[in-house]
Parts: C-alpha cells; structure tokens; sequence
C-alpha cells in the first residue's frame, strides 16, 4: 500500500489560516476529491473540525480522525490516536492508497516520521496571511513529475501546478 500525502501550499508554504483554507480553487478541490474517492483519507482532529458539516465526513471515503484525546467520537468516521493506526487500518482493509490529508501537525509528524511514499503538491502561485505552514522537506530525495498546470480563470483565481512527489 502507498501512504500519501495530498496538499495545497501557497509560494512560502502556507497551508491555513484560523483553521480555515485560505484560497478557494475548485479546480484544485476537484483534484483532491477525485484523488482520493473510495480511498481512506487520514485527518488531524482540527482539520476535521474545519470542514463545514455538509461535507462531513468526506464522501465515499473512510474518514479517519487522528487525536489524542480518548473518547473522541464523530458521526461515521473511524477515531484513532496515531497516524500510525490509521495507516495501519487502511492496509489491514486492502487499500491500495491511503491519503494523509493534513492539516499541519499531521503532515508534519508524517513527513517527519518517514511514514510517507508520495506526495501530490499543489503549489499555487501566490504569497497568503496564515498561521499554519507545510513542513519543508529535501526535494532532492524525490522524484518530480507534473500532473496539472492551471492558469486562473474566472473560478479560479491563481495559477497553481500540481506536482507528484515520489520518494527515491
Ligand atoms: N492547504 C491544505 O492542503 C490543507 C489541508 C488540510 C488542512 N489545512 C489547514 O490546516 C489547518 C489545520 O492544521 P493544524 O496543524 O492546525 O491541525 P491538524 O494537523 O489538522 O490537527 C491537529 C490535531 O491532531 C491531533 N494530533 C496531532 N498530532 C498528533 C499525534 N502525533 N498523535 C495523535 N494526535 C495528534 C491533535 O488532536 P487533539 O487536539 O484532538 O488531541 C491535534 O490538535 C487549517 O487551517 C486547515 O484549513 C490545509
């Protein structure tokens, strides 16, 4: 199974601001929905909080919520205390790609702890005010391909590109 990282940064790795996304870009949604629909999708507990409860949990995904708190629970959606767990449910299940989906704190451990074999960066081209960034990490230990160039249009209103990351 990959373990993957799926994520939107801005020019100086901005990720999010008062646990909020900063930019709307549906084109780049529509990416990350179909990425990873039918998938586990692996979220810290504040990433959870932050999306509107019409969309939770993710649609035809298993939702997995990392905390520490024990206790926690939220309405169809699997409640564990480590990325880890997570991972490891998602492999116990037979999927073949289970997606770390943030926010900050759980790219960070991820990345950190080695757990992660791809990452799908979109990278958009401009500079945001925010308060939670994406951990920097050695390019040079992965291999770069392109996905997506995409110029704003009237529903999109930055340029971004999307590049996959896949560990040497
Ligand atoms: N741009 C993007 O692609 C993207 C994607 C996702 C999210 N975001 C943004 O990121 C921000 C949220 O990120 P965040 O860093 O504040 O929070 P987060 O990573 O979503 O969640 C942090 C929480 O996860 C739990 N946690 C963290 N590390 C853990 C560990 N090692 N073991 C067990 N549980 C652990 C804790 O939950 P408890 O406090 O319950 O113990 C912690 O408070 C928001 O602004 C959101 O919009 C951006």
């Amino acid at each position: 199974m990959i373990v993957s990282i799926i994520a939107a940064i801005g020019k100086n790795r901005e990720l999010g601001k008062d646990n909020d996304l900063i930019w709307h870009l549906p084109k780049d949604m529509k990416f990350f929905t179909e990425t990873t629909l039918g998938h586990f999708v692996i979220m810290g507990r504040r990433n959870y909080d932050s999306i509107p409860t019409k969309y939770r949990p993710l649609k035809e995904r298993t939702n997995v919520i990392v905390t520490r708190q024990e206790g926690f629970k939220a309405e169809k959606c699997v409640v564990v205390n480590s990325v880890e767990e997570g991972i490891a449910l998602a492999k116990m299940e037979g999927d073949s790609e289970c997606f770390v989906i943030g926010g900050g704190q759980i790219y960070d451990y991820a990345l950190k702890q080695n757990l992660v074999d791809r990452i799908y960066l979109t990278h958009i081209d401009e500079s945001f005010d925010a308060d939670t960034f994406f951990t920097v990490f050695d390019s040079s230990k992965w291999t770069q391909k392109t996905i997506m160039s995409f110029q704003k249009d009237d529903k999109n209103v930055h340029d971004f590109e999307i590049i996959q990351y896949d560990k040497i």
